[in-house]
């Protein structure tokens, strides 16, 4: 919904050009109070006015003066209020802390091979894994995000196995939860100083998707059934996975990694937001 009153969240922020050679900027908004979307264009001329750090994701803004498309479905911005500028991600004390859990997720791994298999990949890539995004904006897109994202899922699974009578093979359940998006971290390139997140087209040169990233990674080592976790975690073939959850007589493991995946996607951390301490009452700024 398009209004002057309401303090958006920005979502993203990306420039592209016309069929006529004319930079555009492509603002998505969104209203905390619904999590409804607003798609925002900024022309050309007004780009170089407003700063970079203005369309951060995760700032609260308020648009002071624009006109809404009806047609186009967007609204064409020509001034826009910084209330609050987000932090980019994670500081040092909740990295750790997430990292902390992170390994005690590895550790409830029973089976030897497997475990060392995780550990061994997430040492590998320890510093790279503590500051990379999970989405570039559909739910923790934010320093640290994947690593937030990663113990969400695992935590989920923790808490609905403990439900669980029937057996099932918990190795592969936490092993796939950790590694399920462990191939974001090279789908997707992130700018620290101003947290700009983007696909890496190199990644996208070598492999399909992070799913088949994991999947074959797990599939080299042998571990099918969490390669297969791994496949069908998008749910629908159209969504992304390799194994459509709409297969007859699949195995349920298929169906819970999608599901606590869906979860933390849905109603966990999904926006730095959640990390904020409360702005102090000076914190307004007007550009104009
Ligand atoms: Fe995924
Ligand atoms: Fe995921």
């Amino acid at each position: 919904m398009f209004s002057k009153d309401i303090p958006y969240e920005v979502n993203s922020f990306s420039i592209d050009e016309t069929k006529t050679g004319k930079k555009m900027g492509r603002l998505t908004l969104k209203n905390p109070e619904d999590n409804t979307l607003l798609n925002c264009v900024l022309w050309e001329e007004k780009i170089p006015t407003m700063p970079e750090r203005f369309f951060r994701t995760g700032n609260i803004v308020k648009i002071l003066s624009g006109t809404y498309n009806e047609t186009y479905k967007n609204c064409n911005i020509d001034q826009i209020k910084l209330l609050k500028i987000a932090k980019l991600g994670l500081d040092e004390e909740e990295t750790e802390a997430y990292w902390q859990k992170l390994v005690s997720y590895i550790n409830r791994i029973q089976n030897e091979k497997l475990r060392t298999f995780v550990a061994d990949l997430f040492e590998t890539h320890k510093e790279h894994f503590k500051i990379a995004p999970a989405a570039k904006q559909m739910h923790h897109n934010f320093i640290g995000g994947l690593l937030v994202h990663t113990v969400e899922v695992a935590e989920f699974a923790e808490k609905n196995l403990a439900l669980f009578p029937s057996p099932h093979n918990e190795d592969d359940i936490y092993a796939a939860c950790l590694l399920h998006d462990f191939g974001k971290l090279f789908e997707y390139t992130l700018d620290q100083e101003t947290g700009k997140i983007d696909y890496n087209p190199d990644f996208q040169k070598q492999w399909l998707s992070h799913t088949q990233y994991g999947f074959t990674i797990c599939m080299a080592q042998g571990f099918v059934g969490v390669a297969r976790q791994i496949a069908a975690h998008h749910g629908r073939t159209d969504w992304g996975a390799i194994i459509d959850l709409g297969e007859k007589n699949l195995e349920p493991e298929l169906y819970f990694l999608h599901l606590m995946d869906n979860l933390s996607a849905k109603f966990g951390k999904i926006s730095i937001s959640y990390f904020e301490t409360p702005a102090p009452e000076n914190e307004d700024i007007i550009p104009f």
